[in-house]
């Protein structure tokens, strides 16, 4: 199958398994890049191996051998490869697992959290020309904030995902965050790309390009979906209401301060870190 001709939505895969990315791209004839995150590469390694127990440098060259084989697949798309980091990492070791990690493949964005240390490393990162993936994203705010921190770098080098699923989660509706950064965007024509993630049903990867999305990363499951109805596309009218979810409103937030300035903390980002610090850290012996 095509790509859809009314579609200029990039679909990327969510997934830390390269038997996916093999599947995704049997399923859909295409495919225009793969996300991972600790969480996801620890399940693709349970998968092989229920008891695995790695060394750290193990883990990193299991961790490796992974996104070189997801890359070899799709070598003309993006491969999204995440920093280890927790509350406590600061810029320059982001910095320095940025760096490495960008020479394990030729089309990596590596993976950062949206935290003032992540924001830092996104600096110096983006002015070396790596191409960073801000991830953990819940508020306009952090949005601008990246906006800020990458300023100069091309589009197509800096994308920015905001959490859908984990904000529907405590009861607000994710599809809302994606339409208040689009608006927000496009009004200063930023060159940061909206990459929709934590997406947990057709209606959300619909919705969400309707709202403007430039990429949209799905598990296979809902990839299975789209397929199953003929890979339908949304009128840009398509709206996700859902009566039990408060709706996000415009914070109204200008792009123009500088990065350090905006308040990017947020509860679901502080969560979100460590729950991948904890997954990941399960594998080590
Ligand atoms: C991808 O970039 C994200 O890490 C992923 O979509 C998070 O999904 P989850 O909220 O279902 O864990």
């Amino acid at each position: 199958m095509p790509r859809p001709t009314t579609l200029t939505t990039r679909i990327f895969l969510d997934s830390g398994s390269p038997d996916d990315t093999r599947s995704t791209l049997d399923l859909l004839g295409f495919l225009d890049g793969q996300t991972t995150n600790p969480s996801l590469v620890a399940k693709a390694l349970r998968a092989d191996n229920p008891d695995i127990a790695l060394k750290q440098q193990e883990l990193m060259d299991a961790y490796k051998g992974i996104v070189q084989n997801i890359s070899q697949m799709i070598p003309h798309g993006s491969v999204s490869i995440e920093v280890y980091g927790d509350k406590d990492t600061v810029a320059e070791t982001m910095i320095t697992q940025g760096r490495e990690m960008n020479t394990w493949i030729p089309n990596a964005h590596i993976k950062l959290p949206t935290t003032k240390a992540g924001l830092e490393a996104a600096n110096v990162l983006t002015g070396e020309g790596v191409r960073v993936n801000m991830t953990l994203i819940f508020s306009q705010a952090q949005a601008a904030a990246v906006h800020a921190a990458t300023f100069g770098a091309k589009k197509g080098d800096v994308f920015l995902s905001p959490f859908v699923g984990r904000l529907d989660d405590r009861g607000e509706n994710g599809i809302d965050l994606i339409s208040r950064i689009s608006d927000m965007y496009k009004k200063e024509e930023s060159h940061v790309e909206i990459l929709t993630a934590s997406v947990r049903n057709i209606d959300h990867f619909l919705a969400s390009i309707a709202a403007g999305t430039d990429i949209i990363t799905c598990p296979k499951k809902i990839l299975d979906e789209w397929a199953a109805s003929n890979f339908i596309t949304p009128e840009a009218t398509y709206s996700y209401t859902r009566d039990d979810l408060s709706s996000i409103p415009d914070a109204s937030v200008s792009l123009t301060q500088s990065w350090q300035e905006y308040n990017i903390q947020h509860d679901l980002t502080d969560a979100g870190l460590q729950k991948f610090a904890d997954d990941w850290n399960a594998l080590i012996a």
